[in-house]
């Protein structure tokens, strides 16, 4: 048995080198410019080394639960890959009537959660709270004080055109179509 664990490990040692020394061609392929033989070489099993993505279209959010402004959320927001089971970032914004912030809250939603996007009153309070989401990369920076920024925006024209103009153009329009609906 301890024959069979020591050439387990050799194989998979083997295994390891072999990799590294694939990654390490992939790498020259790519930096040298030159055309190294790409015969052998299973591009497949390449992964990049940096902090991969858990699954397609993966996405992170500023999380934080009741910090005491936006600067407070965001410096010590977590920083961390949301469930893959949510597509938006969730933003929750109480503040005074005169837009002093009281509490912010920023998470992973799904789409149902973010139903509730717009501002209301609370009436004995007369505090304020906004709720906004968004789709993308750490797209929940900033938090919702009126109408116009409590609203979901999406990023219809990602998948159809990928281009990052009409990205940007596609979350501004479907943020002016939210707006607009509610
Ligand atoms: C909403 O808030 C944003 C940011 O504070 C501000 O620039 C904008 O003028 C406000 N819009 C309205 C309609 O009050």
């Amino acid at each position: 048995a301890r024959q069979n664990s020591f050439c387990f490990s050799t194989v998979i040692f083997s295994m390891l080198l072999l990799c590294h020394m694939l990654a390490g061609a992939f790498l020259q392929f790519f930096l040298s410019g030159k055309r190294v033989s790409s015969e052998n070489i299973n591009f497949y099993n390449v992964r990049p080394p940096l902090d991969p993505t858990p699954f397609p279209n993966s996405f992170k959010c500023f999380t934080c639960e009741n910090a005491v402004d936006n600067y407070n959320c965001n410096r010590w927001a977590e920083d961390r890959w949301c469930p893959e089971s949510t597509r938006y970032c969730l933003t929750i914004h109480l503040f005074t009537e005169h837009g002093q912030s009281i509490s912010v809250t920023k998470k992973c939603a799904t789409g149902d959660e973010c139903h509730f996007v717009g501002c209301h009153h609370h009436r004995e309070s007369s505090h304020r709270e906004c709720i906004s989401c968004c789709e993308g990369m750490i797209c929940n920076v900033e938090i919702p004080t009126n109408h116009t920024n409590a609203v979901l925006a999406v990023l219809h024209a990602r998948r159809a055109s990928g281009g990052s103009r009409w990205t940007a153009s596609g979350a501004l329009l479907a943020a002016l179509v939210v707006a607009t609906l509610s």
